[in-house]
């Protein structure tokens, strides 16, 4: 396990290929091996950087909350560690978006282009925030095996849970191995999370949107609400696909992809 150092943390992180930077930036509670099968598609054709974000896989770990802007530091410092100094496409899936809509906030000028996999522009209801902090002291109290029954089900597709037992076996192994220190603060951090929709129609970078059809969390009527605000932007629905579209139809997303990125 090699960390290296981003900010005030040291973080973990898979890198491979050369010409365009693409940074892919996981979901809560993943890890980069999420993006595996990006990696066997592209990295003949991209700098693929993906990272654990802090508190996740083999990254550091800081116990409280951490908010989503401290995590698109981390990033911004990993991407200076890493001497990546031209523009880069931010992908992130679900908290990797909400890391991503802080990123360009922030870091606007590091951005060339965005991907937004399943995830969202609202922030928490006051009610699903207080849920959230109370998840995040039952993950303290019991550890992660809590997420398998409770979230585990919701990640995927139908299809994916009857069909595709490979995927379903990976995410509850990468679920029970999590910290649960890690999960606890981006529960916290995803429940102060401020909304984005205010940045949508500010977004003036090329964005592709990706969908799963049966995304449970992050619905399509929500996700098609976004491609309307953000101008520059393109809607990919996936079929046979929930929350995870990137693991679940790697061959769709990895064309959707191919067709967006830039080659140089
Ligand atoms: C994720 O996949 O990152 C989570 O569903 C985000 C969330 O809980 O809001």
């Amino acid at each position: 396990m090699t960390r290296i150092p981003a900010g005030k943390v040291a973080l973990h992180v898979r890198e491979q290929g050369s010409a365009a930077p693409v940074l892919l930036v996981h979901g809560f509670p993943l890890k980069h091996t999420m993006w595996d099968a990006q990696f066997e598609a592209l990295a003949s054709k991209y700098r693929l950087i993906a990272p654990d974000l802090r508190g996740f896989g083999a990254s550091q770990v800081t116990k409280g909350t951490v908010s989503m802007e401290e995590l698109a530091d981390d990033l911004a410092a990993l991407l200076d560690t890493l001497n990546v100094s031209e523009p880069i496409t931010f992908c992130g899936l679900s908290m990797g978006g909400y890391v991503g809509w802080e990123f360009f906030r922030k870091y606007r000028d590091r951005v060339r282009s965005l991907v937004m996999c399943d995830t969202r522009a609202a922030c928490d209801t006051a009610d699903a925030a207080d849920a959230r902090r109370q998840l995040a002291t039952d993950v303290l109290a019991t550890g992660p095996s809590l997420l398998v029954e409770s979230l585990l089900p919701r990640l995927v597709s139908p299809v994916t849970l009857e069909k595709r037992p490979q995927i379903v076996e990976a995410l509850r192994s990468i679920i029970l191995s999590a910290p649960p220190e890690g999960i606890a603060a981006a529960l916290n951090g995803m429940a102060n999370r401020r909304d984005a929709r205010d940045l949508l129609d500010k977004i003036d970078v090329p964005t592709l949107l990706v969908v799963g059809r049966d995304d449970a969390l992050s619905p399509v009527d929500e996700m098609r609400e976004m491609a309307d605000s953000i101008a520059t932007s393109t809607l990919v629905v996936v079929d046979d696909a929930g929350h995870l579209s990137p693991m679940e139809r790697a061959d769709v997303v990895n064309a959707a992809l191919a067709d967006f990125l830039p080659l140089v």
